[in-house]
């Protein structure tokens, strides 16, 4: 078994991965209420609020490091510009997710911070391999994850989004450390 650092701290060439914090919760909320975010991802509801900024980074606090790694990711000067978490599956693997904010698209972060810490799950946490799924509609993110090192499984998976309110189609990929 694996002890991991309480606050583990990730740093890359222009960006500090870290724990959130209550400090980030205008910025979470500021970022994620834009539904071109949300409606990328499972779980983030839209409309979103700063409730719900609230409760994410408070979950992320109680988080059971051992399964669960939510960073914060940080470009110097600006604050939070986004967030990557390594989550464990109930039957088993680790699974990959991030979001950047849209004033921050299409200058490299979501690929240097999933670089980072796909690193660290490699480095401390002893991670052999990672899953990823990306919605069929959001080619960003599928090149983003082959930029990483991904790989598509060929598998297609149908996933509910809670902010579109419907389930889509979601193409699988893994990474080998
Ligand atoms: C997907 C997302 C994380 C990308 O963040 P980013 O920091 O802009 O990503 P990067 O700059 O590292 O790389 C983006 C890549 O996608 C490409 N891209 C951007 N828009 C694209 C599009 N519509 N179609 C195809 N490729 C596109 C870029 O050209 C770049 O690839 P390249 O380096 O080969 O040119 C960001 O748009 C986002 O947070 N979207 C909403 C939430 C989300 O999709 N989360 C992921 C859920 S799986």
């Amino acid at each position: 078994m694996c002890v991991i650092e309480e606050r583990p701290v990730i740093e890359t060439q222009r960006l500090t991965l870290r724990a959130p914090a209550k400090a980030d919760v205008e910025r979470v909320a500021a970022f994620c209420v834009d539904h071109e975010v949300a409606r990328m991802t499972t779980r983030m509801p839209s409309p979103y609020t700063r409730g719900h900024a609230e409760d994410f980074v408070a979950r992320c606090g109680t988080q059971d490091r051992s399964r669960d790694n939510t960073f914060a990711i940080e470009l110097a000067d600006e604050g939070l510009i986004g967030v990557v978490g390594l989550f464990t599956n109930p039957n088993g693997p680790v699974e990959l997710g991030y979001w950047i904010g849209r004033p921050y698209w299409g200058r490299g972060y979501a690929t240097e911070a999933t670089k980072g810490a796909l690193d660290w799950a490699r480095g401390v946490w002893n991670k052999r391999y990672v899953t990823a799924g990306h919605f069929a509609d959001n080619d960003a993110s599928g090149r983003v994850l082959v930029k990483a090192g991904f790989l598509y499984t060929g598998v297609v998976e149908h996933k509910p989004s809670i902010a579109r309110g419907a389930v889509a189609a979601t193409r699988m990929m893994v990474w080998l450390a």
